[in-house]
């Protein structure tokens, strides 16, 4: 019988997680014209919480009105009535005993021209993805290098993304690291090609998220988390590896490690699959550099794979399984044989069929 540190609690600052899974976060597009989700979306993580998930991840909130949207009906936390619609929503999970933790990012050269009102796509280079845009079909729009007025403006995003979290109650925020959005885009050297004090060196492509950081952090009180989302794959760049080596990866979280972030979650494609050529898989290679909790996900779908998991982590997240099953905390509790869900079946999240 496998230990179960997977239903043992875990304590970061204040904060008490009942297990170590949570609800990864996952896009809904529901939130046409205001930017809040449908109700059907805001139960569905209620329910989640109340059916024993002990961390619950919003979708992916935009951090302007300007360039960061790159889905149709994204939602955002920037006006009283957005923080209003959120307030119950976050208690509710709380009540349910569960931690709320708010993510936000910016889509960059993922972003769409037609639904921004700037009217244009933004990144730290002029290059687009390997991938065409899978909503499209269609490549993305090459996007227009951000000069420092637009990194500020970008930053500034955040901040107050970040402040509408924090007055609608969360516990925690999550800056989006992963992915291929725009931060990703300035931690990889296969995105960032600039020459000035954004790009170049580790430390150079490493400093935008430290702008972010740094701006994000004098809003969130002490007592609420604040965790970095990252990862070495991006959404339309399936198959490159955003980071060149086990070093550059390490130098990153050392990064990381250096800022005062509670938890660094480590999105995968796969948790077990080695990385970087090493006999290591990624929470093992990160845990090698940092002593911050680990949020692991990918690939994760029965009591199997979530035991295995959370040995080399301290949370595991589930995305596609925890979509579509409610019951996935009780299936795994109770060692229920489980199918791993495909990209296809959770394309669900997407329409507005609600979700049990
Ligand atoms: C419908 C859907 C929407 C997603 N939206 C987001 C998102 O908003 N932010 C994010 O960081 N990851 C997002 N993801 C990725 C998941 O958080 C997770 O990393 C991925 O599904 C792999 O985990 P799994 O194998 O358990 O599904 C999404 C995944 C799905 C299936």
């Amino acid at each position: 019988m496998t230990d179960d540190k997977l239903f043992s609690s875990l304590k970061i600052k204040n904060h008490l997680f009942k297990n170590r899974i949570g609800v990864a976060p996952m896009t809904r597009v529901s939130s046409p014209g205001d930017s809040i989700p449908r109700k059907d979306v805001l139960d569905f993580l209620v329910r989640r919480a109340k059916n024993d998930v002990a961390l619950v991840y919003t979708e992916a909130i935009v951090t302007d009105y300007e360039s960061a949207q790159g889905y149709p009906n994204q939602s955002r936390l920037l006006t009283q009535r957005q923080i209003d619609a959120w307030r119950p929503v976050v208690k509710a999970i709380q009540d349910a005993g569960s931690v709320a933790v708010m993510q936000m990012f910016h889509c960059g050269r993922m972003a769409w021209p037609e639904i921004n009102p700037a009217g244009r796509v933004i990144a730290p280079s002029p290059v687009t993805t390997k991938q065409d845009n899978p909503l499209t079909g269609k490549p993305y729009t090459v996007p227009d290098e951000m000069s420092r007025f637009d990194i500020d403006h970008v930053v500034r995003g955040f901040a107050e993304t970040a402040k509408g979290a924090v007055e609608a109650g969360f516990d925690g925020i999550e800056i989006h690291g992963a992915h291929g959005y725009l931060i990703n885009a300035f931690l990889s050297g296969y995105s960032n090609k600039r020459n000035d004090a954004y790009g170049g060196s580790d430390e150079n492509r490493f400093r935008f998220a430290e702008d972010v950081i740094r701006a994000v952090k004098p809003v969130v009180p002490k007592d609420r988390l604040l965790i970095f989302r990252i990862s070495n794959w991006g959404v339309a760049d399936a198959s490159v590896s955003l980071f060149e080596s086990k070093q550059q990866w390490q130098q990153m979280i050392r990064f990381l490690d250096a800022h005062p972030l509670d938890a660094i979650s480590v999105s995968t494609m796969n948790y077990a699959d080695k990385a970087f050529g090493t006999d290591k898989n990624m929470a093992q290679l990160t845990r090698e550099v940092t002593e911050k909790p680990i949020f692991i996900c990918g690939g994760i779908y029965d009591r199997n794979t979530a035991d295995d998991a959370v040995k080399d982590a301290d949370m595991v997240l589930s995305g596609k399984s925890l979509l579509l099953n409610p019951d996935w905390v009780a299936d795994i509790r109770a060692n229920k044989p489980l199918e791993q869900r495909t990209g296809k079946e959770a394309d669900v999240a997407y329409t507005e069929t609600p979700l049990p």
